[in-house]
């Protein structure tokens, strides 16, 4: 497409060889212009170039904010500002430039993309870097140091922020990591932005799925009563909720597929299905997500029954996706619940 040459692989046999057998040479990802700025000029993980300082970040990151024992909440994500600036975001992920095909052609701007960026990444800026100055005056508080029992994901940052620019990679392969301000802003949006943007878009996606199958619905609502209408579905639940599925019949939305004996998983073993990625780039956030998806789906289910509105029909849907990181759904999905469950909701 334009200077750029693309490959578009289709066949799990061909995914397992770039993405596995070959993964050393197709580890490194692409940036458009969007995302090297958005990303503080690739500062972060997902964006960083494949080499020493992404291992480091991917260790630091598996180690310290993708378990699941973060369950910090974040009072600046429920903030509508906030939240502004993450849908501004996601638009400008989504958002077509035709400079990253024809460089000499980004003079042109016609959707004002450039301005939207500066714009975007100043007010992040200033988001952030309150929080990250609040946490500079917790620690002076603290005598130079965080007290165990309360830190956070920028805490644990913080310990290895360094003011000086990093001077180059060989530094990060002998000693620890070091991480600059803008390191450390780039993998807090990483996290909100993944944590949030992915998870919502999934869950949206599968009640849309759900809304256009009812018969699937039905089972699904079935497995729930597992649980019993008397009480909330708890994560010990799951595995009494799964269902083992075939794979015939791939364009239908069918999870009851998934019930059955040795179909393939979903986890970057096989190839046919890989919505978390697969080799050593793979979504390391997948764990966490799915936790947050399959407690959200469930409670959903298990608490509504849900209708489409103003008598439409499931085949009505637009089940349209249009570009972006997530792939969101072109149209927001509107259903009607109807309480299920006999015990209080909260
Ligand atoms: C339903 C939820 C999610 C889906 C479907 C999803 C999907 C993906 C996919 C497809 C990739 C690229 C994998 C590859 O290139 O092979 C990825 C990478 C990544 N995801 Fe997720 N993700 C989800 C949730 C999350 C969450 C909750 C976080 C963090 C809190 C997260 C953080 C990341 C990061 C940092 C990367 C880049 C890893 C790297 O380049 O080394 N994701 N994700």
């Amino acid at each position: 497409m334009g200077f750029l040459h693309m490959v578009a692989i289709s066949h799990p046999k061909m995914a397992r060889q770039v993405l596995q057998v070959q993964d050393n040479i197709f580890s490194n990802r692409p940036a458009i212009i969007v995302i090297s700025y958005l990303t503080y000029d690739r500062a972060d993980m997902a964006f960083a170039y494949y080499g020493p300082f992404w291992r480091h970040m991917r260790k630091l990151n598996v180690m310290k904010l993708f378990s699941r024992k973060r369950t910090e909440s974040w009072e600046s994500i429920r903030d509508e500002g906030f939240i502004r600036i993450l849908q501004e975001f996601s638009k400008l992920f989504g958002a077509f430039n035709i400079a990253d095909f024809i460089p000499w052609l980004g003079w042109v701007d016609p959707q004002g993309l450039n301005t939207r960026l500066e714009k975007a990444r100043s007010a992040l800026d200033k988001f952030i870097d309150t929080i990250i100055e609040d946490h500079i005056e917790k620690k002076k508080w603290n005598n130079g140091g965080f007290d165990d029992g309360d830190t956070d994901m920028v805490d644990d940052l913080h310990i290895f922020y360094t003011e000086e620019a990093k001077t180059n990679e060989l530094e990060d392969l002998q000693n620890s990591i070091k991480l600059t301000r803008d390191n450390i802003k780039a993998i807090i949006m990483e996290v909100i932005f993944g944590g949030t943007e992915t998870v919502a878009s999934a869950i949206e996606w599968a009640l849309a799925e759900l809304l256009r199958n009812p018969k699937e619905m039905k089972r699904v609502q079935q497995v729930t009563e597992v649980v019993g209408l008397e009480r909330n579905v708890e994560e010990s639940d799951f595995d009494k909720l799964t269902d083992k599925n075939s794979w015939e019949d791939p364009d239908s939305f069918r999870p009851s597929r998934f019930l059955r004996e040795g179909v393939p998983d979903f986890k970057g073993n096989n190839f046919e299905f890989i919505p978390f990625g697969s080799g050593r780039r793979s979504c390391p956030g997948m764990q966490l997500g799915l936790y947050a998806l399959d407690m959200a789906v469930a409670h959903l289910l298990h608490c509504f029954t849900w209708e489409l509105p103003d008598g439409m029909k499931p085949s009505e849907l637009d089940m349209s996706d249009i570009f972006g990181l997530t792939a969101p759904r072109a149209t927001r999905l509107y259903a009607v619940p109807k309480k299920r469950q006999v015990c209080p909701l909260f």
